[in-house]
């Protein structure tokens, strides 16, 4: 179904799974045509081999050569809308942190975003018209224990994608960043490292306790979205064009606020969890890696 004028061709990279599935469909609902890039075939074969407006291309963007197969795969193909939004997580504290999950966050959320960027721009700015999405996390705005690889990695796609805009200036190519909180996909269960899921799912009851015996307050834990949910709200701002960069999750944007007006208060606030999930890791951690 048809359900706006213009038709436009979108390349969204990290289309196997959660948002950028979800995106996916949400796009080719529309008829628009859609270059869906994972690592995955059979999952973007599973996903999609019945959507004509669907054309896979199985590649990894976290290397500039895997990023260059990604543009070879398009031979040619106009791209009016880049959404790079595959990513991962990591699951370490900063000393367990090894040299090459570090590298290996920065590759796939940051890198390959600017590989694809870079070779597509030029294209944009000679028609003068297009859209550049960067999925970055609320992790690009707030610290969070035990990842410090992957929140390091979405402050740069957050600097990056506020660079580019300031480089747009002037030109009808748009940049954006969306800062999305917890989604329900598959990210949390394949972090590298462990499940980051499992720590939260350790820490969060452990952090009540902890409140309660060190009166401590409890910062409110946001809703989980469904895919779904942030896919309509990227196609938003597909449909707006120039927008601020965008906090899915109700409250997110206070809380980014906050961490640049008073970052030890938005600590203070989270001080119960992050000392459970400092008690769940060392306990888990050490029990798995052999550290007790
Ligand atoms: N879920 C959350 O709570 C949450 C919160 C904030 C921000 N985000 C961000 O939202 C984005 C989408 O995540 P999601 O929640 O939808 O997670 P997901 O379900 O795990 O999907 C991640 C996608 O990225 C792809 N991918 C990973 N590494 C890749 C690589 N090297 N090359 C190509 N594709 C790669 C995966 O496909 P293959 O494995 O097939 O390659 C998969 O399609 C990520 O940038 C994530 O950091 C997620």
């Amino acid at each position: 179904m048809n359900t706006t004028p213009s038709h436009r061709t979108v390349l969204i990279t990290g289309a196997s799974s959660g948002i950028g599935a979800a995106l996916t469909r949400a796009c080719t609902h529309r008829g628009w045509t859609v270059y869906a890039v994972a690592r995955r075939a059979d999952r973007l074969h599973e996903l999609f081999s019945q959507d004509s407006h669907v054309h896979a291309i199985t590649a990894d963007i976290s290397t500039e050569s895997g990023c260059q197969q990604v543009v070879d795969a398009l031979n040619g193909a106009t791209v009016d809308i880049l959404v790079n939004n595959a990513g991962r997580g990591n699951y370490a504290s900063v000393e367990d942190t090894s040299t090459e999950q570090w590298h290996s966050m920065f590759a796939v959320n940051v890198d390959g975003p600017f590989f694809l960027t870079r070779a597509l721009l030029p294209h944009m700015k000679q028609r003068n018209s297009g859209h550049i999405i960067n999925i970055s996390s609320v992790a690009g705005r707030q610290g969070f224990p035990l990842n410090a690889a992957y929140v390091a990695a979405k402050h740069a796609v957050v600097g990056f994608t506020a660079a580019l805009r300031a480089e747009l200036i002037g030109t009808g190519v748009h940049a954006t960043v969306i800062c999305p909180a917890g989604v329900l996909t598959e990210w949390g269960g394949v972090t590298e490292g462990g499940s980051i899921n499992d720590l939260y799912g350790a820490a969060i009851p452990r952090s009540r306790t902890i409140a309660n015996e060190r009166g401590l307050t409890l910062a409110p834990l946001s809703r989980m979205m469904t895919a779904e949910e942030v896919a309509e709200i990227i196609l938003r701002v597909i449909d707006a064009g120039r927008v601020n960069d965008v906090f899915t999750h109700e409250g997110t944007l206070d809380l980014a606020a906050a961490c640049v007006a008073d970052r030890i208060a938005v600590e203070d606030s989270h001080a119960a969890l992050w000392l459970a999930m400092a008690e769940v890791y060392a306990e888990v951690y050490g029990e798995e890696h052999g550290k007790k």
